[in-house]
């Protein structure tokens, strides 16, 4: 809800309020929702600014940073006027949140050059999240340059913040990172093209009065900025990466940056909880929005690039038997491409490898009952190709210098309108003649060597991203019924602007449930496990050489979207028996493991998690120890998100009996693990992760 009394605007979700006084420009109050109070004024610091530009103020970082004709920097955006929306405007070339009308705009002129900026906030009530984005319109007679364009700017009281992050690289993603910023001035970023391995843009920020979490509906580079400033404020800069960035703007041209989101709440499980909401509701849509998602078996970690038609089909038969329901040919279709080095942007078919072609092979494999889906990677050129012996123009390489070649492929110039119509032809037809379910999209390194003829250089990294999303937004447009799966070598582009797009994405490449347990744990804090493939793959694991019992690399898997990434016809008979019960148990359940509410359970060496029905009457969960040891201190945990007041029954899965127990008890109490520390357990899973599954069904009062 958006209401207006004088200069007191109020944005008040079903748990949060966010308080502007708009004649002075001033967050005065974000968190806990408040009563209908309205009288704010002794609560004016003159200090939590809306706008920060170079002007007559220069304390912190700016938000805002324009050259004008004059050569100079300033601009002092004074408030002009604001309005309620009815709708909520899009956001011209980029993927934004959507459901929600009620939005409030707000208008700022910099007097002397007559430079409007606009910042605009929808309430979305139901997971209380504000999704900010900017926009300035050059009302001068003369060119401007911006050098930086945040989408959201936030002063928080205070200076004790502890930014908590997602950082890391490839097969190693969203591990958490927290550091103080004490007084200081800390910055998480992306320069790479993309959001990254790296660091993600999913950021919180928190301190004794709750957890403040913000994020950037983009996947190119970002920039998130916390910085004190020694009078009790902390600056929040949440955007587009300035770095490399000087967009030209002509007078009565507009620009617009995409959209960041925040949301206020006690505690990190009630951050997680809206966010996750936030994704399934307004993020995610389309045909797959909260529908279920099938079981898959995936090619890639069963036969990499060495198959044929009737290994594929093996594959297919005994994935078909244990219960699989999607079948998804990985990279090593098309062209010649026996390896990376060589075929990409030849989306044509090699006959040898796919019996005939993707056609035929789509064609047995629908016939064995399984969906069929295909690997592209849209994005990308060998240098050994037809496409780049054809049109090496339309690779992304600087003029006169080496590229540089990760994974030995370069990138097309997507910043390109011929390149990206041609992109979107190609890969139109792969889906056409391949009549293909599911597609996952991958993009297998990150850019370099930016350069398009006639792209004026500041602008490049942005208009790849515009490039991009017009690509998909017109692909998906043909193709609506299609699941699309993102990928990044991993998880090197998971974040909101992708999950506009793609309803799931590929978590990591690291498929080692030991060390999936930190990654999707990691994800979880801002992502709905809905949003995260997570496949059972051959132990020892092939990233890790570490092996685990098929059971926990189930139990892991259940934590996101189920899929499987082997040969699934090298299973023994009893291992085949387990997979096709596992998959059974995942089908039937799969409604609530997918969308119940989930929560992170247990901390480093027992973690794991509980995923809560919406009517709290059921909820499954799964616990881990990756620390075996003879005569260990016995392990415990508390598990949440249930009905305090309901008695509970809980089962071990694959274990006779249960117990009942209160929900109360259940998550104040410390539930002792204790059969995973008998000794005969302890020999026989040495070096593995031990995971127990257990099934919660309330009794009837
Ligand atoms: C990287 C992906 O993350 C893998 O799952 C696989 O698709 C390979 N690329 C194929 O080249």
């Amino acid at each position: 809800m958006i209401k207006k009394k004088g200069q007191v605007i109020r944005l008040d979700t079903a748990n949060t309020t966010l308080v502007i006084k708009a004649d002075t420009s001033e967050y005065v109050y974000y968190g806990k929702k408040l009563g209908n109070v309205w009288d704010f004024e002794a609560y004016v610091t003159g200090a939590r600014k809306i706008v920060s530009a170079p002007g007559k103020s220069a304390y912190l970082d700016y938000g805002v940073v324009l050259e004008n004709a004059d050569g100079g920097f300033a601009a002092d955006f004074e408030y002009s006027k604001s309005r309620i929306l009815a709708e909520k405007p899009e956001i011209a070339g980029l993927p934004s949140s959507y459901g929600e009308g009620k939005t409030l705009e707000m208008k700022f002129v910099d007097a002397p050059t007559k430079v409007a900026l606009y910042v605009y906030y929808t309430v979305f009530e139901d997971s209380d999240v504000i999704a900010v984005s900017s926009k300035i319109v050059n009302g001068s007679k003369k060119e401007i340059h911006i050098h930086r364009l945040m989408s959201l700017q936030l002063d928080l009281l205070g200076e004790d913040y502890k930014i908590v992050t997602f950082e890391g690289a490839w097969a190693r993603e969203r591990r958490r990172m927290e550091r103080e910023i004490g007084g200081g001035i800390f910055v998480n970023d992306s320069k790479r093209g993309m959001s990254s391995h790296t660091r993600n843009p999913f950021v919180m920020a928190e301190n004794g009065s709750g957890v403040y979490g913000f994020n950037l509906v983009y996947s190119g580079n970002h920039k998130e900025t916390f910085e004190a400033d020694g009078s009790g404020i902390t600056r929040v800069l949440i955007g587009m990466n300035d770095f490399m960035f000087d967009w030209r703007l002509q007078p009565g041209e507009e620009f617009s940056a995409p959209e960041a989101v925040m949301c206020y709440a006690p505690d990190e499980d009630a951050l997680s909880g809206r966010m996750h909401a936030f994704v399934c509701e307004h993020i995610v849509r389309g045909k797959w929005k909260k529908r279920e998602r099938p079981v898959l078996v995936n090619n890639w970690e069963g036969t990499y690039f060495d198959f044929n038609e009737e290994k594929l089909l093996a594959i297919a038969k005994a994935a078909k038997e244990a219960g699989v329901e999607l079948f998804v040919l990985d990279d090593g279709w098309f062209g010649k491409r026996n390896s990376d080095t060589c075929s990409l942007g030849d989306w044509f078919d090699n006959p040898e490898k796919t019996g005939g072609g993707l056609a035929n092979l789509a064609e047995k494999i629908r016939a064995m009952g399984l969906m069929f889906g295909i690997w592209v990677e849209p994005e990308m050129i060998s240098e050994d190709s037809e496409l780049y012996r054809t049109h090496p123009n339309f690779a992304m390489k600087v003029p006169g210098r080496e590229p540089e070649r990760m994974r030995h492929q370069l990138m097309l110039n997507m910043a390109d309108e011929k390149v990206q119509n041609y992109v979107v032809r190609v890969i139109s037809d792969v889906i056409s003649r391949s009549g293909a379910d599911y597609v996952k999209w991958d993009f297998n390194r990150s850019l370099t060597d930016c350069y398009g003829k006639g792209i004026y250089p500041g602008e490049y990294f942005h208009r790849y991203m515009l490039g991009y999303y017009r690509v998909v937004t017109k692909i998906m447009k043909k193709f609506p019924f299609v699941l699309f799966e993102g990928c990044a070598g991993g998880g090197g582009r998971f974040d909101l602007g992708n999950l506009c797009y793609f309803p799931q994405y590929w978590t990591s490449d690291d498929t080692d449930a030991r060390e999936r347990i930190s990654i999707q744990r990691g994800t979880s804090y801002g992502y709905p496990q809905s949003a995260m493939g997570a496949h059972v793959s051959a132990s020892p694991n092939h990233q890790t050489g570490n092996s685990n019992p098929l059971e926990t690399r189930f139990h892991i898997a259940c934590g996101g979207v189920l899929g499987y990434e082997l040969d699934m016809t090298k299973f023994t008979p009893q291992e085949a028996a387990q997979v096709k019960e596992h998959i059974a148990f995942y089908k039937a359940n799969r409604k609530l493991l997918q969308y119940g509410d989930q929560y992170r359970l247990g901390e480093e060496g027992t973690e794991g998690y509980i995923t809560v029905s919406k009517d709290k009457n059921s909820a499954i969960a799964v616990v881990t120890l990756t620390q075996i040891h003879p005569s260990a201190p016995l392990k415990t945990v508390r598990f949440k998100g249930l009905n305090p007041s309901a008695v509970y029954e809980v089962s071990q899965r694959g274990k006779e009996g249960a117990f009942t127990a209160s929900g109360e008890l259940l998550m104040n109490g410390d539930f002792p693990l204790r059969d995973m520390f008998d000794f005969e357990t302890v020999v026989k899973n040495s070096g593995c992760v031990l995971s127990r599954m257990y099934i919660f069904k309330k009794l009837k009062a």
